[in-house]
């Protein structure tokens, strides 16, 4: 019995340290085999459901792949390293929905490939930045983060301002994720330049009314699309659920009120 507690002995001398070290451990082949085994039956479990459409993570129609300029803005984040001072993700907690509005959803990172969750936050979550400020305000604040926040411990990446964007190295990246799946209206560079071109000038112009003079090829006007794109069709989708659920309520709410007040005569008020 004290052999079997371990009180004090040795493991390799109780029942389990004898079949624990002689029969798995001291013997290379049968070791070998039964972890191959056990490793197998754990990858079969995890990758088979992978290739079974319904168990896949929801989709929904909403969530649209990134523009061409959304794109490219993303491959200068990638780039230039955002993500290590950057999360995507706005977790389910109160003070992160105070802070940043909408927890993230698993859908809205369909088309994020690779996909920018972060693991670390030296600055504040980008997952729902888009549309927080005007792109004037990304504009000076990528010139110089000091100049739009004192204090900053952002680098400054004054360079995007004048380095260009290449409508060849965008198609290639349309054509990557094309091939994955992401549905693209064409793959033609022409068509890749011409989107990128219309709404980079939305941008342009956006820039010029405070006094900003650029051009839509500066890799800035690229990642201020991308900014702004970023986390909104999650936050239409949630709004609009948020919407109907409301008028769900509302209506339910009615019926309630008008059978009480047939009761009691009292007023509808809520
Ligand atoms: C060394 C860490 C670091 C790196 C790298 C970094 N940032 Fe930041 N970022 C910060 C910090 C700190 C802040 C908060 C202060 C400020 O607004 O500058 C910030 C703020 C921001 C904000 C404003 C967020 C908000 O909600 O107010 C944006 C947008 C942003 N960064 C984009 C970028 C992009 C794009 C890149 C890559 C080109 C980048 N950052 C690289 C640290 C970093």
């Amino acid at each position: 019995m004290a052999d079997e507690q371990n009180n004090g002995a040795h493991e390799s001398e109780t029942a389990y340290g004898r079949f624990h070290r002689r029969v798995l451990e001291g013997r290379a082949a049968v070791f070998a085999i039964a972890t191959t085994v056990a490793i197998s039956i754990g990858g079969i479990v995890e990758i088979v459901p992978m290739f079974s459409a319904s168990l896949g993570p929801e989709t929904i129609a909403e969530v649209t792949p990134y523009t061409p300029l959304e794109q490219a803005g993303r491959d200068i984040y990638v780039r230039e390293g955002c993500y290590l001072c950057h999360s995507q993700m706005v977790r389910p907690m109160r003070a992160e929905i105070l802070r940043y509005g909408e927890w993230s959803r698993a859908w809205e990172y369909q088309y994020d490939r690779p996909f920018q969750l972060g693991s670390r936050r030296l600055g504040p979550d980008l997952h729902r930045v888009g549309g927080k400020y005007p792109d004037a305000w990304h504009y000076e604040h990528m010139r110089d983060p000091r100049a739009t926040s004192p204090g900053s411990v952002m680098p400054a990446y004054s360079w995007l301002l004048d380095w260009t964007t290449d409508p060849a190295d965008v198609t290639a990246s349309v054509r990557a994720l094309s091939k994955l799946g992401h549905p693209y209206e064409s793959t033609d560079e022409e068509w890749v330049r011409g989107q990128m071109q219309s709404q980079g000038e939305t941008i342009v112009a956006n820039l010029a009314q405070t006094g900003i003079e650029t051009s839509w090829d500066r890799e800035i006007i690229a990642v201020i699309a991308y900014l702004q794109r970023l986390g909104t069709d999650g936050r239409r989708v949630l709004e609009a659920r948020e919407t109907a659920q409301a008028e769900e309520a509302d209506a339910a709410d009615d019926t309630r009120t008008a059978d009480a007040s047939e009761v009691s005569g009292a007023g509808g008020s809520r």
